[in-house]
């Protein structure tokens, strides 16, 4: 359904730039148009279910770099790259799937939308809410969801409602409201959340011409593994020499129901983005595993902890303890690389900026050391 186009600058249509960004005949403008980045729905508008007359809500989202991780890849043996997905305006992928569903609800004249979350996808909506101009409500796990995430939320301008249960029991009381009320419900459930967040699957192909061998990524309510696995499965359909990636999820001990087979009643985990029992998603996320070759394990918490600081102290990358499962699960899983096969690529989806979590970051490092304001007291802390 396609509304009236809004007369809010704020949503403005796509510029119709072609894919690459170059302007009409080629030509490009240092300064402006070859560092600017556009939004994921303006760079992939011929991929996604959008008009160019359609209001688009965005902040610029996407083309978050592709960082090859030299130590990481020593201790693997392959070639591996990190998808920084923290770069992203909120800080994580969640700004590809919400540019998309906020969208499509303005589109469809809502007024309010509506999720459950772990923390990322409340900044999000809450994000392009404040840029809709349209209200925003969350429900979070109360006291289970990082400090970075609340602040951000609560500064949008969200309703932040926090829920004496977990995430599975706030994901089954906003499908509910979403189901009695007009209040859109932008969990990714919702199919516009998965079109947003297969575009990351074109990013990497792009970067790695086509050739990569497989995906390790952390999986909570699933959505992502899903969307990931739909992205490379159109770029292949479309040309069959892009590769298929094996499809590597990985979960913590703690809330590790695909592993399980069965929902957790009570997940646990340092990881609290993916501290998640009963994913909405499962059926997919089994299907993108298998289907591709791929598999599903587990990680202690423990383990994530060490990826963690391995990634900040090794790599120079911080990211938020539920994106570092992919990494630890790299290291103690390996990707279903063949004996004898030749070197191979693999990425691993960083999902979120470390600055979500800092109470996390802060207990995992050594502490600030004191100093009285003097050279010689100085020198003693530093000159050993
Ligand atoms: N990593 C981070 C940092 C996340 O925030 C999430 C999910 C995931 C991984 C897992 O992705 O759910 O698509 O399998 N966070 C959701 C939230 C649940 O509410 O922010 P998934």
């Amino acid at each position: 359904m396609t509304g009236p186009a809004s007369t809010d600058p704020r949503l403005a249509p796509p510029s119709g730039r072609g894919l690459d960004g170059a302007a009409e005949g080629g030509h490009r403008l240092r300064g402006t148009d070859s560092v600017r980045r556009m939004g994921l729905i303006e760079r992939y508008i011929d991929r996604l279910p959008f008009a160019p007359s359609d209001p688009i809500v965005s902040l610029n989202e996407g083309s978050t770099p592709l960082i090859h991780a030299p130590r990481l890849s020593e201790r693997v043996g392959a070639d591996v790259y990190l998808k920084y997905e923290g770069l992203n305006p909120t800080g994580s992928f969640k700004d590809r799937g919400m540019t998309c569903a906020v969208s499509a609800a303005v589109r469809e004249g809502a007024e309010a939308v509506i999720c459950a979350s772990t923390g990322n996808t409340a900044a999000a909506l809450a994000a392009y809410a404040a840029r809709a101009g349209i209200r925003g409500v969350v429900l979070v796990p109360d006291g289970k969801i990082a400090a970075g995430k609340l602040a951000q939320a609560l500064m949008h301008g969200a309703e932040v409602i926090a829920l004496r249960g977990n995430f599975d029991e706030a994901l089954q009381l906003v499908r509910q409201i979403a189901d009695a009320h007009p209040i859109a419900l932008v969990n990714s459930v919702n199919d516009f959340r998965i079109e947003g967040q297969k575009c990351a699957a074109f990013e990497i192909q792009e970067d790695l011409e086509g050739q990569l061998d497989a995906l390790c990524i952390p999986v909570g309510n699933a959505g992502n593994i899903t969307a990931y696995w739909k992205g490379f499965r159109e770029l292949h359909a479309e040309d069959p020499s892009v590769s298929l990636p094996r499809m590597i999820g990985f979960q913590a001990r703690g809330a590790n129901p695909l592993v399980r087979g069965e929902m957790v009643a009570n997940p646990e985990t340092v990881a609290s983005a993916i501290r998640i029992g009963n994913p909405a998603r499962w059926e997919e996320a089994m299907t993108a595993m298998t289907g591709s070759g791929g598999s599903v394990s587990d990680v202690t918490d423990e383990e994530i902890l060490d990826a963690y600081r391995f990634l900040a102290r090794e790599e120079g990358v911080f990211c938020e303890p539920a994106s570092a499962t992919s990494v630890a699960g790299l290291l103690k899983h390996g990707a279903g690389i063949e004996p004898g096969s030749d070197r191979q690529r693999i990425v691993c989806v960083l999902t979120g900026h470390g600055l979500k979590d800092p109470q996390t970051a802060m207990d995992e490092s050594t502490p600030v050391i004191p100093c009285e304001p003097s050279l010689q007291a100085l020198e003693k802390v530093l000159i050993r």
